[in-house]
């Protein structure tokens, strides 16, 4: 059974008519002094299959709970499939007496799982982390769907790291050039500075691609750069629509025209998903 935490529910509902498995219906409650109570009444077979974004501290402690449920409930194998792996950022320790917050997580999930299912982390050797066995899934090809006719399209990386993503999509939408930005963030201030390439934009249509927009600061500082040298139109495509607090805002008014994203986190824009590559890695 596809088993969906609360912040997953499109995504593993959509997996579960991808690959056929049946839908179990959780339950998501807290006890009185607050504490999570996640838990799956109705679950049968040996098979679960967990789908639980961890796009917040409390949908880390969701997801441990129902692998737990779920083997409580009979089940012998359990994957666990992580839509968006949060930490994951934090693959190295930043300074002294720091944690490598990814291998922390990491570790916990392997404890209660069989086999772990990542899509587009950030780096994908935080895979390694998992004490069990764990692949990556590459979703960023189908944010080429929801994309308009585009003129002259230029399909840009906002920083070095995203320009495999920003290829996939290219090639996904079988047109235009890929280029990137260079990015500088400033540790401390979180503060984003851009160095443009020297890729012509103007009159032409571009597609920005990240991995992840979190608070917006690298997306808007790219489509800011990208307005100001008279681009046509730009379009913010990501696989993990993360948009904390005022990320819509900041992309709005830097001059995107639309932002699109998978439902790895289900916003909005999340208008393409990412369960067909997960069922090709579940069953593939
Ligand atoms: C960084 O390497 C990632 O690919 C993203 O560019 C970054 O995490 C986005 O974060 P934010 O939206 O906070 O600038």
């Amino acid at each position: 059974m596809i088993v969906p935490g609360s912040s997953s529910q499109s995504l593993a509902a959509a997996l579960a008519d991808e690959t056929g498995r049946p839908l179990a219906t959780a339950t998501y409650d807290r006890f009185p002094d607050g504490e999570r109570l996640a838990a799956v009444p109705e679950f049968t077979g040996e098979e679960a299959v967990v789908v639980a974004t961890t796009d917040s501290d409390e949908a880390w402690v969701e997801l441990l709970q129902l692998q737990d449920a779920v083997r409580e409930a009979g089940a012998e194998h359990v994957t666990t499939v992580v839509p968006y792996m949060g930490y994951a950022r934090q693959d190295e320790s930043f300074g002294d007496g720091q944690p490598v917050s990814a291998r922390a997580m990491a570790k916990a999930v392997s404890t209660g799982s069989d086999r772990v299912v990542l899509v587009n982390p950030h780096e994908s050797a935080v895979a390694d982390f998992y004490t069990v066995p764990a692949t990556t899934v590459d979703a960023a090809g189908v944010l080429a769907d929801p994309l308009p006719a585009l003129d002259d399209p230029l399909f840009l990386a906002p920083d070095e790291g995203a320009i495999g993503i920003a290829d996939t999509v290219r090639e996904a939408y079988s047109a235009g050039e890929t280029d990137y930005f260079e990015k500088h963030r400033d540790r401390e201030t979180g503060e984003i500075e851009i160095v443009p390439s020297d890729a012509p934009v103007a009159d032409r249509d571009v597609v920005v691609v990240d991995d992840i927009v979190a608070t917006g600061s690298t997306m808007s500082e790219a489509i800011g750069v990208l307005t100001d040298r008279g681009v046509k139109r730009v379009f913010a495509a990501c696989v993990h629509p993360m948009l904390a607090a005022n990320a819509t805002t900041k992309l709005r008014a830097a001059g995107v025209d639309r932002i699109v994203g998978t439902d790895t986190i289900e916003r909005g824009c999340s208008v393409v998903s990412a369960a067909p590559a997960i069922a090709d890695a579940l069953d593939g």
